[in-house]
């Protein structure tokens, strides 16, 4: 039996230590930290995802509005908002709400940003000091990832940390982050061009599947105590649910559950801890840290 990595748990435990921060900020003169949070078009997944950074955000005594706009708001428009945000010193993070619209090109928007208030950390300097070791803000799931690992006590020294996916936001960070001094772990990325994944994916002390394929990742894939940490969120169909769906990682949980030391669930892992480190780069966007 794997230990059951409780991110809802740890994720709680995260946002408490924010709140005793900002309380005693506030206690000691300063106003609370303010997080602007753009949301483009109607999309009810980006709704959704906003609505619960904004509540999480008022749990732990973080400001925060959300600008909505309409999808047919011009390029031009957007980057004159991002701009006054980053005029506004009340403003200390800035997180405008992917994806946009398609006449509407994200990297110039996350370009417009200024990195000292890219509490997302996708603006390429954030990027640059991740990837130098510098410290600044902290990539949403990945430092989620890391948090984790730490409380959990799972040794990430010399520790073959085999990553599935090479994407901006959980890939590639999450392999700086994991090469990082204090951290030193060993790492691998395998992607859809990686020859024989399966026998890569055998060495890993630490697998940590983000792909986006349900099931992807199968008990032959896994050395026996591994740690799995999970990072999938996939809709697969089920009529027996109200809604018609259900929600699996990209981890066969109920095959691989046995032979790791300790696991990820899917819902209530990963997902959990993003929101997390998003109040912790806030209150670090306001402190200046
Ligand atoms: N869309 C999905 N996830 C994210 C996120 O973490 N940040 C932003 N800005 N947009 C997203």
């Amino acid at each position: 039996m794997a230990q059951l990595i409780d991110g809802k748990a740890i994720s709680a435990q995260v946002r408490n230590e924010v709140k005793q921060a900002v309380a005693e900020r506030i206690a000691a003169g300063h106003r609370p930290p303010y997080l602007a949070v753009v949301l483009v078009g109607d999309d009810p997944a980006s709704a959704s995802y906003v609505r619960g950074k904004a509540k999480a955000s008022a749990e732990v005594g973080i400001q925060s509005d959300t600008l909505t706009y309409d999808a047919s708001i011009s390029e031009q428009e957007l980057l004159d908002i991002v701009q006054r945000l980053n005029d506004d010193e009340g403003v200390d993070g800035i997180l405008v709400q992917l994806p946009l619209p398609d006449h509407i090109d994200d990297r110039k928007v996350i370009h417009a940003i200024d990195p000292a208030k890219d509490v997302d950390c996708f603006h390429p300097e954030s990027v640059g000091n991740l990837v130098i070791g510098l410290d600044g803000f902290q990539p949403a799931t990945p430092a989620g990832i890391v948090e984790m690992l730490q409380r959990t006590e799972i040794q990430t020294s010399g520790a073959q940390c085999v990553i599935i996916g090479r994407s901006n936001i959980v890939g590639k960070p999450l392999a700086n982050l994991m090469l990082k001094k204090g951290l030193d772990s060993t790492v691998t990325v395998c992607h859809s061009r990686t020859k024989d994944l399966p026998a890569i994916a055998r060495q890993a002390d630490i697998l940590v599947a983000a792909i986006g394929r349900a099931n992807f990742v199968t008990a032959d894939m896994v050395k026996p105590g591994a740690v799995v940490i999970d990072v999938g969120i996939n809709r697969v169909d089920d009529d027996s649910r109200e809604r018609g769906y259900r929600l699996v990682g990209d981890v066969d949980f109920e095959a691989v559950e046995p032979i790791a030391s300790a696991i990820t669930p899917v819902p209530g892992g990963v997902g959990p801890m993003t929101i997390a480190v998003l109040l912790q780069n806030t209150l670090r966007a306001a402190t200046g840290a």
